[in-house]
């Protein structure tokens, strides 16, 4: 398992690529969270901080704890241990506060079939505490950011899947919150309107902050300045994407060999090697062991093997990759 070399301090890469000119300071934190469902630990102490306008992709495999940290997140379910605070407001301690600070996309969106979208829309506005004299503008701005003015007279029971996730964007951006919490805005959607939500949802980022999760790691990838990844409960990556994909034991480097050994075995004892894949006749892909020179100390020692080394190239990682490095304990060969 990769995963403790692979993790970094959630307050720390200098690199982190949020646009320049917006504030840092942190707009979520969350603090060793544990959450026992009866005897089963489904967190097991999760840490990580958000500063303001980072959109953040939460990734983890199914039954991770994504949803269940998201919902402590809101406020909706306390932990059993452990803190969040949302723009400097305690979760526990200032539920309005925190209410008034957020908007939530559930993995569920809990719409109303026989509302139409308008009315819909009004409604989550009342409840998220929008002043009557202001709800129709609001409910007007998010029809028009979600791409949904046109379906306002629908009934939401009536819409397609992808029209129902842009109604359950719309009720989470309707009172203007500073951060939004997106429990896999895409999931079910096709190709197109995934492309469409993405461009919502990076539109929402420009101004807010985000954290979304997701399965779709190209999606993930496109989308979002950081990355935190969790597995079975606990936080095992964490730092701004180009860090992580540019990580030189994520990637593979490409070798060709003048005279390869004909077996795989050899090139596998090799310095600093994990896991060797065949490309080619002559060309093969290393993947390295965790630490930062594992390059330089690969290539010095492929240079020196007697297998007429010709030319290598660094390979920069997918997040599928890391993802896989992450959460699966092997690379398969
Ligand atoms: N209300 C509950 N009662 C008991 N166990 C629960 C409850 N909710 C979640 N769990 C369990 O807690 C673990 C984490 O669930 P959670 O829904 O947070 O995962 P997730 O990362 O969101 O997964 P997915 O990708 O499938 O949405 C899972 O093992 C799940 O079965
Ligand atoms: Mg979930």
């Amino acid at each position: 398992m990769t995963s403790t070399s692979t993790s970094a301090s959630a307050g720390g890469g200098s690199a982190s690529p949020v646009p320049p000119g917006r504030p840092r300071q942190s707009m979520i934190e969350i603090d060793q969270l544990h959450k026992f469902y009866g005897p089963f630990e489904a967190l097991k102490g999760i840490s990580f901080t958000v500063r303001s306008g980072e959109v953040v992709g939460f990734l983890g495999p199914n039954g991770a704890g994504k949803s269940t940290t998201m919902k402590i997140m809101t406020g909706l379910m306390p932990p059993t241990r452990g803190s969040v605070s949302i723009a400097g407001h305690d979760v526990l301690d200032e539920p309005l506060e925190v209410r008034r600070a957020i908007g939530y996309l559930p993995e569920i969106p809990p719409l109303y079939p026989e509302m139409t979208v308008r009315d819909y829309l009004s409604f989550a506005a009342e409840l998220r505490g929008v002043p009557r004299a202001r709800r129709r503008r609001a409910v007007d701005l998010a029809l028009e950011r979600c791409g949904l003015t046109h379906m306002a007279q629908r009934l939401v029971g009536n819409l397609s899947k992808g029209y129902r996730q842009r109604t359950g964007l719309a009720q989470a951006v309707i009172h203007e919150p500073r951060v939004l919490i997106l429990d896999e805005p895409t999931v079910g959607l096709d190709p197109t309107q995934v492309i469409e939500i993405r461009g919502i949802v990076r539109e929402l980022g420009e101004e807010r902050t985000v954290i979304l999760s997701s399965h779709v790691l190209p999606e993930v990838q496109a989308t979002c300045h950081r990355v935190v990844i969790i597995n079975r409960g606990l936080v095992v990556a964490d730092g701004p994407m180009d860090e992580l994909l540019s990580r030189e034991s994520h990637g593979g480097v490409v070798a060709s060999l003048r005279r390869p050994p004909e077996e795989l075995d050899p090139l596998r004892q090799l310095t600093a090697v994990r896991q060797v894949q065949r490309l080619g006749e002559q060309e093969f892909r290393f993947f390295l062991e965790p630490g930062d020179d594992v390059r330089e100390r690969f290539v010095a020692g492929l240079a020196n093997s007697g297998y007429g080394l010709i030319e290598v190239r660094a390979e920069t990682a997918t997040l599928e990759e890391v993802f896989r490095d992450v959460v699966l304990e092997e690379v398969p060969a």
